[in-house]
């Protein structure tokens, strides 16, 4: 399916932009006005863009429905400061609950059931009960349209970052099985990051990798081995070679139980392969494989 966004209405818009562009982190905006009235709501339209300086940004859209701006958003053009509390999975139902469209002078951190806690340099308050608060000042506000659905930026520098100690490792670093995030995906959607769905990347930082383009052919057109799989591989700084020293009992099974069918042989190394990569084991992956080349 193509389609064209100018042929869809905003909320079709909307729709399949939320879907698409996913998880987005939550950020749970605390804002005041020039009278003192205090205002809690969740912005998904938010991320960091720089950490030198330190920039996040989120933004209040115009309704779709009216056209009307949010509280949110006036209260940043009065008072320039904002506490962006991140939002874990504890605390998700309240802060669904804070995104309801309340008067302005109520005050969202009581019909949603959050505590109040001073901030040490911006005015607005922090919500206690988030591992993570970033009390920030807005350099800049910067709207994208006037219609309904328009989102307005807001540019904000974070200041200080106040971290629970119970999501710190030993190195006093942010462990990141220990915050449960939540973010927004379409409609109703929400996920939790948790230890059972985190895993990690090697990252090719400061080598680079060799390329899929270099791969041999028979395994870069393998019928076992995914994308995924040729990712790793190609991940390496240069390209492998047999260590005669390698040894590994499976490997020698495999040889000689298929070594009068080559065919079923490459499939079996393959998977024997695979499943090392999904263990994250590339340097035994790669003797499996150049095996089946010679
Ligand atoms: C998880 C979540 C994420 C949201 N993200 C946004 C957003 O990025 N932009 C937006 O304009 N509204 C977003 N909303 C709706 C606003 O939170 C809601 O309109 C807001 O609370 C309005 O409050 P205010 O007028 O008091 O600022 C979101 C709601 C939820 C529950």
């Amino acid at each position: 399916m193509l389609i064209h966004l100018k042929n869809l209405t905003p909320p079709d818009v909307q729709n399949y932009l939320q879907h698409a562009i996913a998880p987005r982190p939550i950020a749970f905006a605390s804002t005041i006005d020039k009278a003192g009235n205090v205002n809690l709501s969740p912005f998904s339209f938010f991320n960091l863009f720089s950490s030198n300086p330190p920039i996040v940004i989120f933004s209040p859209a115009r309704r779709v429905r009216d056209n009307s701006t949010k509280h949110s958003l006036q209260n940043v053009e009065e008072v320039r400061e904002v506490v962006i509390n991140i939002v874990d999975y504890d605390m998700v139902q309240q802060t669904s609950l804070a995104s309801c469209d309340f008067p302005k002078a109520s005050n969202e951190f009581v019909k949603a059931g959050f505590t109040e806690e001073k901030a040490t340099l911006v005015i607005p308050p922090m919500v206690k009960e988030s591992k993570i608060k970033l009390e920030c000042k807005v350099l800049e506000i910067k709207p994208l349209g006037t219609e309904g659905g328009a989102g307005i930026l807001v540019i904000c520098e974070v200041l200080c970052m106040h971290i629970d100690d119970s999501i710190l490792d030993a190195d006093k670093k942010i462990d990141q099985a220990k915050i449960q995030h939540v973010a927004r995906l379409g409609g109703d959607w929400y996920c939790r990051v948790d230890a059972n769905n985190l895993f990690k990347v090697a990252k090719p930082n400061t080598e680079l990798g060799i390329g899929i383009d270099v791969l041999p052919q028979g395994i870069r057109h393998s019928k076992i081995l995914t994308g995924n799989h040729l990712g790793q591989l190609a991940n390496v700084k240069e390209m492998p070679v047999v260590e005669p020293s390698f040894s590994d009992d499976k490997l020698k099974n495999i040889i000689q139980y298929y070594s009068i069918n080559p065919e079923d042989m490459d499939l079996e190394l393959h998977a024997y392969a695979a499943k090392l990569l999904d263990d994250g084991n590339v340097h035994d992956a790669w003797q499996v494989l150049l095996a089946d080349e010679l």
